[in-house]
């Protein structure tokens, strides 16, 4: 893993090893509000996966699975605003209860963008679980039902999250605070 960060500023931020413990605290939390409902997860590509396959497989009890693709940052650090579907759900999600599977929540836009999409299929619950928060970028007045770590404003890389489609394998949450050239 050296290699690849090799001249790059990458302090650790959250360690693999606090991650999988936080992961487990969400599921039990998730397993309460949801066993014997049968939720239907939603992965938002792509920097959701990594979180996600942790998750799932601390849930144990029914649940369907499926993913969205959603590019909201253009190249580079910060957010362009603009929002791009890149995959579609895949059924049908009226009177299913849904539970939206995030790595980060930032703006709020995406998950705004999501709740006004989703909630015209009639979903009979919506919510929201995400891996960071960062709360103080706020700027849609949206909340997550489930957080794993309010985080403060810095750039992350690792455990699914890129810098320009890079980094997503580090097992660890980084900080990058000096960005790559393109
Ligand atoms: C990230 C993250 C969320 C979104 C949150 O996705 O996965 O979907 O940004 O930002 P917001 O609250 O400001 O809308 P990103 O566009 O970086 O794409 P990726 O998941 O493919 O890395």
């Amino acid at each position: 893993m050296t290699d690849l960060i090799a001249g790059q500023t990458v302090e650790i931020l959250l360690t693999r090893e606090k991650i999988e413990a936080r992961v487990c605290e969400l599921a039990a939390e998730i397993a309460r509000d949801y066993r014997g409902r049968a939720p239907h997860l939603v992965g938002v590509l792509k920097g959701a996966w990594v979180f996600m396959a942790d998750l799932i497989r601390q849930l144990d009890f029914d649940l369907t699975v499926d993913f969205l693709g959603i590019s909201s940052y253009g190249v580079g650090a910060q957010s362009s605003g603009k929002i791009k579907i890149t995959k579609d759900l895949d059924v049908s999600i009226e009177g299913r209860d849904i539970l939206i599977v995030e790595d980060i929540l930032d703006t709020g836009r995406t998950f705004k963008f999501l709740q006004d999409m989703l909630s015209v299929q009639q979903p009979r619950s919506l919510r929201l679980v995400t891996l960071l928060d960062k709360t103080s970028r706020r700027v849609v007045p949206v909340h997550a039902d489930y957080v794993g770590f309010e985080i403060s404003d810095v750039f992350v890389v690792g455990y699914g999250l890129d810098f320009n489609q890079r980094y997503r394998q580090l097992p660890d949450l980084r900080v990058l605070r000096s960005q790559p050239s393109v």
